[in-house]
C-alpha cells in the first residue's frame, strides 16, 4: 500500500474546557478523495484549520509529505491548498483580479502567473466570467473561482471545507468534476460536506462526532460493518404496515419514507420470512430488492449510538 501522504496522530484542540477535537487519528493517501462528515459543530473545520496551520492544537502529531506538519509548516505550506468554509474571495474584485491576487501571495508572477490563472479559468469553466466582479457570481461559479484561487500553486495536498454547500445538484456534480481533474494532476484532496451522495463517492471517510472519530474506511465497508440489510416496501396501508414490521423479531427499525416503509434487518435475518411474515398479517405491499444500508443509516445510528453512550 502506497505510503500515507498525510498521518495525523492524536490530534486535539481545546477552547478553554471544551475540546473541540478530541485524540483524533487518520490517513490520507496519495491521489485519494478523502471525506469528512459530521454534524454541525462536529469539529470538522477545527481540525482542517489545525492541518492547514491557521490554529495551533493543543495536542497531537500530524506529518505531510514526508514531514512534520507542526514544526516545518512553512516550508509545507507551498506545498497545501486551502479552501475555506467562509469564502475569503475578495468580492469587489473580478474573478481574474482576485486570482492573480492569491496567485501573488503563493509567489507566482510574470507569465507563470498569468498562465497558471488561464489554464485554472479554463479548468474550472470560469474563463467567460474573467471580467465580472466576485459578488455578481451565482455561488456554483464563486465556489469553482475559489477552488481555482485554492490551486494556482498546484498543492501537493488540497484542503476543501465545505466547497459544495448551497451549490445546486448540476454544478455540485461540475465542482465534483473538477476534482476529479486535481486528482488526475496529483492532488490528495481531504473535503468536507454535510452531502451524503458527494460523501459516497470518496475513497474514504472519516466520521466525526463530538471532535472524536466514529468510523473510517470505504462508504462500502462501512456500509457492511453495520451489519444490516435494508429493505424498501410499498404500501398503501403504509402506517400499519410499519406497526407490524416493528413486531417482527430481527426488524431493528421500520421508518416511513414518503408512503414506502423501510425496514431495517440484522444482517443474519432473512427477508423472505419477513415478507412471509407479513403478508401472514394481512398486509399487501410491493417489496424492492434488499440492499446494503446508506450512509444517512450510517449517519443515524452514530448519532444515536453516542446519545445512548
Ligand atoms: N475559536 C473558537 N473558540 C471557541 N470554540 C470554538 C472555536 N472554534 C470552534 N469552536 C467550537 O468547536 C466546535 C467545533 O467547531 P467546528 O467549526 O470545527 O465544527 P464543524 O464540524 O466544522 O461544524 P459545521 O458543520 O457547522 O461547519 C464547535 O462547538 C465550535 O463552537
Ligand atoms: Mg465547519
Amino acid at each position: 500500500m502506497a505510503e500515507a501522504i498525510l498521518e495525523v496522530r492524536g490530534l486535539t484542540r481545546r477552547f478553554g474546557d471544551f475540546t473541540a477535537v478530541s485524540d483524533l487519528s487518520f490517513e490520507i493517501r496519495p491521489g485519494e478523495i478523502f471525506g469528512f462528515l459530521g454534524p454541525n459543530g462536529a469539529g470538522k473545520s477545527t481540525t482542517i484549520r489545525m492541518l492547514c496551520g491557521v490554529l495551533a492544537p493543543s495536542a497531537g502529531e500530524a506529518r505531510a509529505l514526508g514531514r512534520d506538519l507542526f514544526t516545518d509548516a512553512d516550508r509545507l505550506r507551498a506545498r497545501m491548498g486551502y479552501m475555506s468554509q467562509k469564502s475569503s474571495l475578495l468580492t469587489d474584485l473580478t474573478v481574474a483580479e482576485n486570482l492573480r491576487f492569491f496567485g501573488g501571495l503563493y509567489g507566482l508572477e510574470g507569465e507563470g502567473l498569468q498562465s497558471e490563472v488561464a489554464f485554472r479559468l479554463h479548468e474550472m469553466q470560469v474563463w467567460d466570467q474573467r471580467d465580472l466582479l466576485v459578488s455578481a457570481l451565482s455561488t456554483g461559479e464563486r465556489q469553482r473561482v475559489a477552488l481555482a484561487a485554492a490551486t494556482l500553486h498546484r498543492p501537493e495536498i488540497l484542503f476543501l471545507d465545505e466547497p459544495t454547500s448551497g451549490v445546486d445538484p448540476l454544478r455540485r456534480r461540475l465542482f465534483w468534476e473538477a476534482m476529479d481533474e486535481l486528482v488526475a494532476e496529483g492532488m490528495s484532496i481531504l473535503v468536507t460536506t454535510h452531502n451524503l451522495a458527494e460523501a459516497d463517492q470518496c475513497d474514504r471517510l472519516a466520521f466525526i462526532l463530538g471532535g472524536k472519530l466514529m468510523a473510517y474506511g470505504r462508504p462500502r465497508t462501512l456500509k457492511e460493518d453495520l451489519g444490516r440489510q435494508v429493505i424498501e416496501l410499498r404500501a398503501e396501508r403504509f402506517r400499519e404496515l410499519q406497526a407490524s414490521a416493528r413486531e417482527i423479531p430481527g426488524v431493528l427499525s421500520a421508518e416511513l419514507l414518503g408512503r414506502s416503509v423501510r425496514v431495517s434487518l440484522s444482517a443474519g435475518g432473512d427477508p423472505a420470512a419477513l415478507l412471509a411474515a407479513l403478508r401472514q398479517a394481512g398486509h399487501a405491499f410491493e417489496a424492492l430488492p434488499s440492499e446494503l444500508p446508506s450512509l444517512e443509516d450510517l449517519f443515524v445510528e452514530l448519532v444515536q449510538r453516542s446519545r445512548t453512550a
